[in-house]
């Protein structure tokens, strides 16, 4: 299923983008749970580009800012483990066949823990970014994400499929540093 025009390309700040994002990833754990054959394996790949982009931009902008509220640094470093766990758990879901009996029970429990991550963000760390940046940075921010995704590789190369595990994880290596890259550009400018 084809899933391009989301509201999160269309917002203008980047908590809004961000929450938007969340909201996409939501519907993309559905879309991968309700199809199968090449269908999931797109929706798959559409999601773990998707959590490659937006995880990096919290890592960037989101978290250390909220390092500074009282109790910060404990909150943080909950989102980080857990962020760091869910990058463990797509990357042992990449190795599999999307259409192994396993694949599912692994990828309901992965959306457990990301859509709880996502309350925890959205309750205790979204809102102090409008303390913390201007309108203007806000809005570069969300342009610098935007930017990342749309010219993050769509699809593996043709053929690695079968042939390496984590086939998908190493452009999701790249797609990483491209965001940071971007956002970093965004925040001198
Ligand atoms: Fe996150
Ligand atoms: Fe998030």
């Amino acid at each position: 299923m084809q899933t391009t025009p989301t509201d999160a390309q269309n917002t203008e700040d980047v908590v809004d983008l961000l929450r938007a994002q969340h909201g996409r990833i939501r519907d993309l754990f559905d879309e991968v749970k309700n199809s199968d054959g090449q269908a999931r394996k797109d929706a798959f790949q559409e999601l773990v580009r998707l959590l490659a982009v937006h995880e990096t931009a919290e890592e960037e902008i989101v978290h250390p800012s909220a390092r500074s509220l009282p109790g910060g640094d404990g909150i943080v470093d909950d989102r980080l483990a857990e962020e760091r766990a869910a990058k463990e758990a797509l990357s042992e879901l990449d190795g599999m066949d999307t259409d192994d009996p396993r694949f599912l029970p692994k990828l309901d429990a992965l959306r457990v823990d990301v859509l709880t991550h996502a309350r925890a963000e959205e309750r205790y760390e979204f809102d102090r970014l409008k303390d913390q940046f201007s309108p203007a940075q806000l809005k570069g921010f969300a342009a610098a994400i935007r930017a990342a995704q749309a010219t993050a590789p769509t699809h593996p190369h043709p053929g690695t499929e079968s042939a390496a595990k984590n086939a998908l994880m190493g452009p999701m290596v790249a797609i990483a540093d491209r965001v940071r890259d971007m956002i970093r550009d965004a925040r001198q400018s």
